[in-house]
């Protein structure tokens, strides 16, 4: 794979962003196509199946247009649940997991709550994965659906309607209190969740968020070692969105992303 090829980055909308933002930071040279897929908005609520077939196409239209040398899947809805079924081609594939022990490090009480999506929550796959991380016995944790905070951010309510988003994160803040009052971090396991950490540290100071971010663009950095673009400057971003560019367009400009957005049509 020839180091000046893009590293490719999608999600279901804004979420990307906030893994963008971090590998960038890691990774200023390199050019990026960022795919917003708000035709397949919510991954969240999506079957296995159609998740699966959503995933697999969206990988082989990013390679077979871009050629990236590196797909970063910046959500963890199908990274958690279907990314061990892709079928894999040149592209090297990331995805973004809960950061479970990043998360107990900071723990006074060792109540910890992941916060992903309605299926996520739902589905076998995080319980396995969090039987995977031989969490120490004391350690309580707490999976939480929080769909209606993501909802929140994919429609820019996070920063038109801040009365309404203000409601809603803290009635489900509330919610959580009365599974387990003892939860003191949660894991920000859509990346959609950290555009909400405003919300969060006023209605919950105190409340240790744990963004995985840092972790894919370390990831990122330590995959891409040797294969480095040799450009000098600031690299590209270019943004291509499945359906809504208008919206999407009034959410990153009040963001501060200013690169055109192009529609594209996938036929899946
Ligand atoms: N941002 C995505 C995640 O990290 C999912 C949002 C959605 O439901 O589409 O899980």
């Amino acid at each position: 794979m020839n180091n000046e090829n893009p590293i490719a980055i999608f999600d279901s909308g804004v979420g990307s962003l906030s893994i963008i933002k971090e590998i960038r930071n890691a990774l200023p040279c390199e050019n990026y196509i960022y795919l917003a897929d708000k035709k397949h908005f919510p991954y969240g609520k999506k079957t296995h199946t159609e998740l699966l077939n959503i995933v697999q196409n969206t990988i082989e239209y990013l390679s077979k247009n871009f050629s990236p040398k590196l797909i970063v899947l910046a959500s963890n809805t199908p990274s958690i649940q279907v990314l061990h079924e892709i079928k894999k081609n040149d592209s090297e594939i990331i995805g973004v997991f809960p950061p479970i022990h990043e998360a107990i490090t900071v723990s006074k009480t060792g109540h910890i709550a992941i916060l992903a999506t309605q299926n996520t929550v739902k589905s076998l796959e995080l319980d396995e994965y969090i039987q995977s991380q031989n969490i120490p016995s004391p350690v309580k944790i707490t999976k939480f659906n929080a769909s209606r905070m993501v909802e929140l951010v994919e429609t820019g309510d996070f920063l038109s309607n801040k009365e309404k988003s203000r409601q809603v994160i803290s009635e489900e803040l509330s919610m959580l209190d009365e599974i387990d009052n003892l939860v003191d971090t949660i894991t920000l396991s859509s990346t959609h969740l950290p555009f909400l950490n405003e919300y969060f540290t006023t209605l919950r100071p105190g409340l240790h968020l744990i963004d995985p971010a840092k972790l894919v663009a370390e990831k990122a950095t330590k995959l891409l070692e040797g294969n480095f673009t040799t450009a000098a400057g600031k690299g590209r971003l270019e943004i291509l969105a499945s359906q809504e560019k208008r919206s999407l367009e009034t959410v990153i400009r009040k963001l501060g992303i200013q690169e055109e957005i192009r529609e594209i049509c996938l036929d899946f």
